[in-house]
């Protein structure tokens, strides 16, 4: 049991499994970008570890690059998505591959796709850690999925509740919920 300010979380997912997934989940991305010199975007902060490690197990010739945006306050959806900081690269006739800690309600990256959409890039793709099957509320779908959880509220590897639990290498749950 871990505590982050006034919540108790209990381990969920460990990190042999996030390793064994993401090492799945690059070679599949492999596979469908041979020769295509793919740009990986990590959504932060939430992605980085996930955008790390996916990386490192990448192969091919491909680019990296990170961008900020953020939906959300505390445990339950926030009510304003901040604009994307950070986008430089030309992405016309690239093959991009978006990287995603979780895909909750789908708002953040309904709102981020069509910013990218508009620079024409030659395919996106979207990879995510984590996907809320049911807490999905926007068109939204994931072309690479780590793994499907319920609707709770998780933390490690990359995602955080208020700022605290990035750090943990395996993934939490928030317990009695
Ligand atoms: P969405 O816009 O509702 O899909 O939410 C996506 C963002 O909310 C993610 O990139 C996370 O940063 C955050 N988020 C959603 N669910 C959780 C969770 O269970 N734990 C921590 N952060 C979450
Ligand atoms: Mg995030």
């Amino acid at each position: 049991m871990i505590r982050l300010h006034d919540k108790e979380f209990v381990p969920y997912i460990s990190k042999e499994k996030i390793q064994k997934r993401v090492t799945e989940l690059a070679k599949q991305i492999d596979e469908d970008h041979k020769d295509k010199k793919p740009l990986f975007i990590g959504i932060l902060n939430g992605s980085f570890m996930f955008a790390a490690d996916i990386f490192r197990a990448i192969t091919i010739h491909a680019e990296i690059s990170f961008i900020k945006l953020a939906s959300y306050v505390g445990t339950t959806s926030g009510s304003s998505v901040i604009t994307a900081i950070g986008l430089t690269e030309k992405l016309e006739n690239k093959h991009v591959v978006i990287l995603e800690d979780i895909l909750d309600s789908g708002r953040t990256l309904s709102s981020f796709l069509p910013v990218i959409e508009m620079q024409k890039p030659a395919s996106i793709k979207i990879a995510t850690l984590l996907t809320k099957p049911t807490a999905l509320r926007y068109d939204i779908r994931a072309n690479y999925v780590g793994f499907t959880i319920p609707d709770k509220f998780v933390v490690g590897y990359g995602l955080d509740y208020n700022g605290l639990g990035r750090n943990l290498p395996d993934i939490h749950m928030l317990a009695d919920q």
